[in-house]
């Protein structure tokens, strides 16, 4: 059984205050905030999380192994820091002076030094450790629908890529860093904001939902903004239907996860 950190224990308890007491507000009591850094930058999701956090007016820092291809894909208003998820020393410069991380990293293969294992656990577990110790105000980490089901064929196909995830997912939760977990189903790459946005919890078997990494980047980057998002993990799905204007309700509704 793991132990509780008796930090996490009081933003639990302040998050639920805040919901009850200034319902209606931008509950975020702390400092919002301001400086970000971005893992799997370079990533289909990481660019438009990029995007979303500049458009945003934040300062944008990106974690990338490959600098000159960074630069190509994320432009010139992005500050840049070579690093790999898989070596933790490259890590505390990376998230010196961020006060919050929002990771898309993905596994690049079902084999080898990028497989499921090395990236969606590993990988994640030490972009953990350097927030626990760079005491970042807030983790968002990009991770899947149905990683609690062993049997679904993904598993086989991809190298335990939801088993793997949801270790990651673990580590997250464990960590006495505030955390919102986004767990999309199918990606796809049209426009954002044009569809109504679900949100769920349970991670129901029968569930096929299909999502675009625009308004998976848009759910990452409106999570930093609200108290309401912090120390849950939900299911996230579009449906025709009206572009959600009320983020805050969205994830004030939500119920919190469990204490670890
Ligand atoms: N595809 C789907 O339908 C689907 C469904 C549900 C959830 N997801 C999850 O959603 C997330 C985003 O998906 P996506 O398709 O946008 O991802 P993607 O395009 O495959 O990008 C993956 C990112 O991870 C980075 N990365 C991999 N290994 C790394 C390492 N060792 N150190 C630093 N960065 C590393 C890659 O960097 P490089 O450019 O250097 O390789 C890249 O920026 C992933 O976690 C994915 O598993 C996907």
């Amino acid at each position: 059984m793991r132990t509780l950190t008796s930090r996490k224990a009081l933003l639990i308890a302040a998050s639920m205050a805040a919901s009850l007491t200034l319902a209606g507000c931008t509950t975020t009591s702390q400092a919002a905030p301001k400086k970000v850094l971005v893992a799997g930058a370079t990533g289909q999701t990481g660019r438009l999380i990029v995007s979303e956090l500049l458009a945003g007016g934040y300062e944008v820092r990106a974690l990338v192994r490959d600098e000159a291809k960074a630069r190509q894909l994320l432009g010139d208003k992005v500050e840049l820091v070579k690093g790999d998820i898989k070596d933790p020393a490259t890590l505390p410069a990376a998230f010196a002076g961020t006060d919050a991380v929002i990771s898309a990293v993905g596994a690049r293969g079902a084999k080898g030094p990028d497989r499921p294992e090395a990236i969606d656990y590993q990988g994640v577990k030490n972009l953990v450790d350097a927030a626990v110790a760079n005491r970042s105000q807030q983790f968002v980490l990009v991770s899947s629908r149905s990683v609690t089901q062993p049997d679904n064929p993904l598993n086989k196909m991809f190298g335990n890529v939801l088993i793997w995830k949801l270790k990651g997912e673990d580590a997250l939760r464990a960590s006495s860093v505030p955390y919102t977990i986004v767990r999309p189903g199918g990606l796809g790459n049209g426009a954002g904001g044009e569809m109504d946005i679900v949100f769920e919890q349970g991670d129901a078997v029968t569930a096929q939902t299909t999502i675009t990494r625009a308004d998976v980047a848009r759910i990452c980057v409106e999570a930093l903004r609200f108290r309401e998002a912090r120390n849950r993990t939900f299911e996230v799905g579009a449906r025709p239907g009206p572009p959600v204007t009320d983020w805050r309700a969205k994830f004030a509704a939500l119920m919190p996860d469990p204490l670890p």
